[in-house]
């Protein structure tokens, strides 16, 4: 596991565990950023265009989906069961909202089962970090973006190397104790979050990468040191 790629075993084990996330996901991520995690995906949604269809790869069980307000959105995630907490969950309110019914697709960000220029924006919430192959990733997001679309992530980036050791601190010990009360156990789903962190790379190594892949106007923005970097690139 790199900055840039997880390996097949790795990336399988990562994605058994992300499963056995889902019936606490959201209590522990609120515990794990103090709160500050439904100020970050408004931060993201503020970055979307009010209107068209945007595209949310590794959307979860639907934390961020429930959320957006009058884009058509496509919901993509490599996990059937998270497809199915998401739509149980997104479905109600976007009806509610008369906002118009999500589409749901199984699949992988390195491999987008949709054809080119078909979206006016791509994010992704706390996942690009377990994307297998980061770069990949990053080429099809843009393959998919229209012209002058942008793409939007947000996820736990360091500054430095002395940052990350403070970084894995806090994920170990802060996370990792209250993730262990939860489930009542040592061996539980949370311990990968502090093995993704320590692999993923810091903010500039994606400033870079997104460049290299061909994204135009990239920033990248970081909103709560260790916890949150939101980046940001346009297609041109
Ligand atoms: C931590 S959850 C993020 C959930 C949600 N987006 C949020 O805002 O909290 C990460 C998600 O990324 C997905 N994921 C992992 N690898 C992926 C890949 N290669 N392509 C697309 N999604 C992936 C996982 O299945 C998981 O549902």
């Amino acid at each position: 596991m790199d900055a840039e790629r997880i390996g097949a075993e790795d990336w399988n084990e990562l994605q058994r565990n992300l499963e056995a996330s889902i019936p606490v996901y959201d209590k522990i991520n609120r515990f794990a950023t103090l709160g500050q995690v439904s100020k970050w995906r408004r931060m993201v949604q503020d970055r979307l265009p009010a209107q068209g269809r945007v595209l949310e790869v590794g959307c979860g069980p639907g934390s961020f989906a429930e959320e957006v307000v009058g884009r058509d959105l496509v919901c993509l995630d490599p996990i059937s069961e998270m497809l199915r907490a998401a739509q149980s969950r997104v479905d109600p309110k976007r009806e509610a909202r008369g906002d118009s019914a999500v589409e749901f697709v199984e699949g992988t960000a390195e491999d987008l089962p949709f054809d080119d220029d078909s979206f006016d924006a791509v994010c992704s919430l706390f996942s690009f970090r377990d994307w297998y192959d980061k770069r990949a990733g990053l080429a099809e997001a843009l393959r998919v973006l229209k012209p002058g679309g942008v793409l939007v992530i947000v996820d736990p980036a360091k500054i430095n190397r002395l940052h990350g050791a403070l970084g894995w601190l806090w994920m170990r010990v802060w996370v990792g104790t209250y993730a262990r009360l939860v489930y009542r156990k040592s061996d539980h789903p949370w311990r990968w979050l502090t093995r993704t962190y320590s692999s993923f790379g810091t903010t500039r190594v994606y400033v870079r990468m997104l460049e290299e892949v061909g994204f135009s106007d990239v920033r990248a923005k970081v909103v709560f040191p260790g916890m949150a970097t939101i980046w940001q690139g346009t297609s041109p």
